[in-house]
């Protein structure tokens, strides 16, 4: 059996851009491959501290961000392992051991590192030494597929880089992970799919921008998330055509209609190319999100936080065991057992 590993970062509330473009593909990817690979899907906690977070905050998000994934319909078989980082101390540890063999210069060419560093005066270490850690809650688990945002595609090669340095110092200890472009076939990576901005499609829907109608939260009362839909940005056009470049709004909004309803866009298009009612377009996608968001809220009022509690403490006890022996090794390996 393989392992299949990812984090589950999130610690805001979500727009149904990150639900359909993220966190639904993964839940698709888990009900696809987890009746003969492990699946661990956990809380990098520890990478949450990086930036101040309230700690009552923390708590609050670790348990919603969890709940997302039930109420999107994680399978829930005795292969999916969920759990927080913070609770299996193999993962600090490791890091130490890997700080040990990673080298500044490395982890100074690091995208994400160089831009939240950028034109600050003073930036932590845990910013600068995320990449470690995250190898760690790769290495620890031997997981051969990491799906993840493209922006992470660096730390999955530095991941790389350091199983197999490790590999040639001490003996072979670690699983390498897949390459890059291994794992961009095995996502099946989503055809850069994007939901943008309400009022401005050109851009990116995004959780951090001000403007209410740009952007639709999965916790919106499904009315309000209708009306937004009904005031979305489209042309002057008049012609209804898939056309990013031209059309970005009705392109938008067909493809926020393919996605919920679960329907290949070219679907999608073929149903809509040539009509020239904007208004019935609309009315059909306001009418999928809303009962999309009605759907998902009350599955998501169903989950007990008893419920999450059991599952990771089944999770966690499943990680400290696997990382346990992994750590051992390693420590066997430099010397320190
Ligand atoms: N860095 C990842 C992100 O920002 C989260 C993460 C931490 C992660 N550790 C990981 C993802 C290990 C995959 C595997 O999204």
């Amino acid at each position: 059996m393989k392992t299949i590993l990812t984090g589950l970062r999130s610690n805001s509330m979500l727009t149904i851009g990150n639900y359909l473009g993220a966190l639904l593909p993964m839940v698709r990817l888990a009900e696809k491959h987890s009746k003969d690979n492990h699946f661990n899907l956990f809380v990098p906690d520890l990478h949450s501290i990086i930036s101040d977070v309230d700690g009552g905050d923390l708590q609050a998000n670790i348990l919603r961000n969890i709940k997302f994934y039930l109420a999107a319909g994680l399978p829930l078989n005795e292969n999916v392992h969920i759990y927080r980082q913070s609770h299996v101390p193999a993962h600090s540890e490791l890091c130490w051991i890997l700080n040990c063999t990673a080298t500044m210069g490395e982890l100074n060419r690091m995208t994400q590192y160089k831009e939240k560093g950028e034109g600050k005066a003073s930036v932590n270490v845990g910013i600068f030494d995320y990449p470690v850690l995250m190898a760690g809650d790769i290495l620890l688990y031997s997981a051969t597929y990491i799906p993840v945002g493209e922006d992470q595609f660096q730390h999955i090669e530095l991941a790389r880089n350091l199983a197999e340095r490790f590999n040639n110092r001490f003996g072979e200890t670690f699983v390498v992970p897949a390459t890059t472009r291994e794992q961009v076939e095995f996502m099946g990576m989503s055809d850069g799919i994007r939901i943008r901005d309400l009022m401005n499609p050109e851009k990116k829907m995004s959780k951090s921008t001000a403007a209410e109608n740009s952007k639709i939260m999965l916790d919106d009362a499904p009315a309000k998330a209708a009306k937004k839909i009904m005031s979305a940005t489209t042309d002057s056009i008049g012609k209804i055509k898939f056309d990013m470049w031209n059309q970005p709004g009705i392109s938008n909004l067909l493809q926020i209609e393919a996605l919920v309803t679960d329907t290949p866009l070219q679907d999608v298009i073929s149903t809509w190319t040539g009509e020239t009612r904007y208004g019935e377009l609309k009315k059909k996608v306001a009418a999928s999100v809303s009962g999309m968001l009605e759907e998902f809220q009350a599955r998501l009022a169903e989950i007990s936080d008893a419920e999450v509690y059991e599952l990771l403490e089944k999770g966690e006890k499943y990680a400290n065991e696997v990382a346990a022996k992994k750590l051992l090794d390693a420590q066997r390996a430099v010397g320190l057992r």
